[in-house]
């Protein structure tokens, strides 16, 4: 329904108001999160106001998604979720616009070199075929939990030279941190991440190694050191921002491919493809629902933006516009490229965990692919899967065999 009386935010013209639009209510039936989004969009119009979670405006279309990524002048990352406040400690270099955030965005850059990234390679793939073989003679596991958090964490532990068993500390907390409606929850969740890492820091400070949290302790921004709550900050997105999303994308990719055989036989039987395959899965599985805060009043496209507004950005209707893809819902393997997506983000704080991301995917599609080559979803089941700070798939049944 469009419009009510009991507008927050004055001055909006009625046929652009959804008062009761909630994000973090919306239903998805059978797990399909990005269908969802698409109906959102086909019921609204372009750019609309919810007095929900705070007020903010929602855009729905590429062209506006890609503008809000990409102008910083106007479209600020300082508050970049919903609702307002929900980082709740800094988190550069995802809180702070250019040009400051380039200096912190280049003390995390050893984290995503090609050489850093294929040094995880072969624990991925380990950590993967010893989750497999753990379910394999069932023939049934709950993916989400049993395989698509193992990659992502392990990689963060890795990469941050910390033990593999610390996953049970952090995944809940991650967890939470994505998931959560409440500000006090989210931040409760944070609070856990950085007491967890408070000590580790510490540590590293005594006696530094080769890892990525001794490169950030040690590292400087202006030739200062790095004060202690950006330090927390900066690990807690490293934890935050490959976890859930890594994870969310391999539930959809594995939900997708249990539910079409056709495309799961071309894989298995052209491993090949698969790199030019996950651009399109990326396209069409999109999981990040990030925001933006306005610098100063906008007139934007007709549409007055006022200081301080939030603009929701739900990325994966970048890849599922009409006007960018043709039949944007179909997952073609064949598609020519470009393959048009958001789902990374553009511009200054376009992810910089792409080429880690892709590898945990490839590594996932390989394997599980050679022995699990036939599955599907378990009878009796349905996908289970949430709209939040992520598009988050959060139970999903398999059976094979
Ligand atoms: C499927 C997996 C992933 C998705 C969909 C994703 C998505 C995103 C998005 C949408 C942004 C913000 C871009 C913007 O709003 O302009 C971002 C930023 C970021 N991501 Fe990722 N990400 C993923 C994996 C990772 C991984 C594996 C890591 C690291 C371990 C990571 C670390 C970061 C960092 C540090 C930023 C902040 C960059 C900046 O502000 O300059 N991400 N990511």
């Amino acid at each position: 329904m469009l419009g009510t009386a009991d507008q927050t935010r004055q001055a909006i013209p009625q046929a652009l108001v959804d008062a009761d639009f909630d994000m973090f209510a919306l239903k998805v039936p059978d797990g399909d999160a990005q269908i969802v989004w698409t109906e959102v969009r086909d019921t609204h119009p372009p750019i609309f106001w919810t007095n929900q979670n705070g007020g903010h405006w929602v855009f729905t279309r590429a062209d506006d998604i890609e503008a809000a990524q990409k102008d910083h002048e106007h479209f600020s990352m300082r508050e970049g979720a919903i609702p307002k406040g929900r980082r709740g400690i800094p988190s550069p270099p995802i809180d702070v616009d250019p040009p400051r955030h380039f200096a912190y965005r280049a003390v995390l850059s050893p984290a995503f070199s090609p050489k850093a990234v294929a040094a995880l390679e072969t624990v991925t793939r380990s950590v993967l075929l010893e989750a497999i073989d753990k379910v394999i003679d069932k023939g049934e596991c709950e993916f989400v939990s049993e395989i698509a958090h193992v990659l992502p964490i392990t990689v963060f532990l890795k990469m941050m030279g910390l033990p593999l068993e610390d996953a049970k500390v952090l995944l809940p907390l991650s967890h939470q941190n994505t998931q959560a409606k409440e500000l006090v929850d989210t931040q409760a969740a944070r609070a856990g991440m950085v007491r967890y890492i408070i000590d580790k820091i510490e540590d590293r400070r005594a006696s530094p190694g080769s890892d990525v949290l001794s490169h950030v302790v040690h590292s400087k921004v202006d030739g200062q050191p790095i004060a202690e709550q950006d330090l927390l900050g900066m690990c807690a997105l490293l934890l935050a921002g490959g976890l859930d999303t890594v994870a969310s994308m391999l539930g959809f990719f594995a939900r997708f491919l249990a539910l079409n055989p056709g495309h799961r036989e071309d894989l298995v039987a052209n491993p090949d493809r698969i790199p030019k395959a996950i651009d399109e899965l990326i396209r069409r599985h999109g999981v990040a629902n990030t925001a933006r805060i306005m610098t100063a009043d906008y007139n934007y496209k007709g549409v007055l933006l006022r200081k301080d507004d939030m603009v929701l950005v739900p990325n994966c209707l970048h890849g599922l516009d009409p006007q960018q893809v043709n039949m944007p819902l179909e997952v073609d393997f064949d598609r020519p490229p470009p393959i048009p997506s958001a789902a990374f983000g553009n511009g200054p704080h376009r992810c910089p965990g792409i080429a880690l991301a892709r590898m945990e995917m490839k590594v996932f599609l390989q394997e599980w692919l050679k022995r699990i080559p036939e599955f599907r979803i378990k009878s009796g089941t349905t996908p289970v899967a949430t709209i939040g700070a992520t598009n988050s798939m959060q139970e999903l049944w398999l059976s094979w065999g």
